[in-house]
């Protein structure tokens, strides 16, 4: 069969890779892909992007089914077009997405079905928003209401951050209809977590757990990113946890969407926030996979993927389960000079590593001109390995990044460090 896979970053180019790993493969496409999907055995690149485009490209070759990697296309409602035309595609409607391409939606619906997320407020008046802030206090979280590509939160330690950010989002309007509209929640403290699953809108199959390194810097310092590295599993997700997540916040979303009309289809990505006393929250809904948990998440994934992708499509999650290596993954961004304000297209990438059963590259930001790999986005490569410990995990990691140049290459050097300070 055919698969066709949307997006063109490190989480698109695991979720190719496994995914022709299936002996029911004999082609995946990459639409529109990187110089990663471009030379990897089994896959090739196709340059659309539009999704009317998709639509008859997946009509002509006689895809079997699509998967839809980033969020944008979903809220765009890529799945609704692909289904009106008898298209099988793995992912949430335009309407369900809005769990995440709304905010305020996620909040409202949280509230509505008594899962466990921050007390908070909308809104679009900048007088109400800053008297809610004065009378609050701070710390205090204010969130853009719409998509922004994960420049959309500010975390404020003090009033006056949170006042120049109701500012920036409803007065000045420079986040444009994503800052419109304005979530002010409480601040939580503690760890945060990565919690996936598939749904196929009645049953969750959940995915390995993992964890992000937000920051640039070594020791969680610096710029917020989309990611510098992740491993799996999260060693904070106890059995206990992971049943108590299912419990409170995985199906009572899933149920909550179905009786709202909105069944949910595809993965749901609960952004976790554990605080020191074991008191669970919701911090976000993602309709994707997170990139790059993706990545060390896939790595570890023993079960066929398109087995389960399949039963999804089918709705048959309940009698499903995944197999997962016992190994961890741990997985190193190498970022572009100048990320993640402004980064450097062009860089020549030297000396690929040959990736091997416990290590692998993942590309991101890069393109093939001729024959030379060249950086063309923030993240421009993922290096993930297996070990049997997060520390020999890391170890093999940074080995294989250590022999990877590029001018202005950035990477920290701490991933997994949360893991190892826990043992
Ligand atoms: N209520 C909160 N308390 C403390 N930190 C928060 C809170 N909400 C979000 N954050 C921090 O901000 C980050 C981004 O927020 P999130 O809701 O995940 O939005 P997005 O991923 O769309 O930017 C989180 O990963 C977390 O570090
Ligand atoms: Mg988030």
């Amino acid at each position: 069969m055919k698969i066709l896979v949307i997006g063109s970053g490190g989480r698109e180019h695991a979720l190719a890779w496994r995914l022709s790993q299936s002996p029911k493969v004999s082609r995946i496409f990459v639409a529109p892909g990187n110089a990663g999907t471009a030379t990897e055995e089994g896959l090739e690149n196709i340059p659309l992007t539009h999704i009317p485009d998709l639509v008859a490209f997946a009509q002509k070759e006689n895809i079997a089914f699509t998967i839809v990697g980033p969020e944008a296309p979903l809220a765009l409602g890529i799945v609704d077009q692909f289904r009106q035309v008898g298209l099988r595609i793995f992912g949430p409607t335009q309407k369900a997405a809005q769990l995440e391409s709304s905010k305020d939606f996620a909040k409202q619906f949280m509230k509505r079905h008594a899962i466990p997320t921050a007390a908070s407020e909308t809104f679009t008046d900048p007088t109400l928003a800053h008297a809610y802030i004065t009378q609050h206090g701070a710390p205090i979280v204010i969130k853009a209401d719409g998509l922004a590509a994960g420049k959309g939160v500010v975390v404020a330690m003090d009033e006056v951050q949170a006042h120049a950010a109701i500012d920036h989002m409803l007065v000045d309007n420079r986040m444009g209809t994503a800052g419109a509209r304005v979530v002010i929640e409480a601040f939580l403290e503690g760890e945060e977590a990565s919690f996936i699953v598939l749904s196929d809108g009645r049953n969750a199959l959940a995915l390995a757990t993992s964890q992000d390194h937000k920051r640039l810097k070594d020791g969680d310092q610096g710029p917020n990113t989309g990611g510098m590295g992740a491993y799996s599993p999260a060693p904070v997700i106890t059995p206990a946890l992971h049943a108590k997540v299912m419990r409170e916040i995985i199906m009572p979303t899933l149920n909550g969407m179905q009786k709202e009309g909105l069944p949910y289809t595809g993965f749901l990505y609960a952004g976790l926030m554990i605080s020191p006393t074991g008191e669970l929250n919701t911090l976000e809904f993602n309709c994707r996979m997170g990139d790059p948990e993706t990545q060390p998440i896939l790595m570890r994934l023993k079960s066929d993927l398109v087995d389960l992708i399949e039963q999804a499509l089918d709705g048959k999650l309940h009698e499903t389960q995944a197999q997962w290596d016992s190994r961890v993954a741990l997985g190193i961004v190498l970022a572009a000079h100048g990320y993640p304000d402004h980064p450097r297209q062009g860089d020549v990438i030297k000396a690929l590593p040959a990736n091997s059963e416990e290590a692998h590259v993942f590309h991101a930001g890069t393109t093939l001109k001729n024959t030379q790999i060249q950086v063309s986005g923030g993240r421009v490569l993922c290096v993930t390995a297996l070990g049997h410990n997060v520390q020999t995990a890391k170890k093999i990691a940074y080995a294989v990044a250590d022999h990877i140049h590029f001018d202005g290459l950035q990477m920290r050097r701490d991933i997994g460090h949360r893991a190892i300070d826990r043992k």
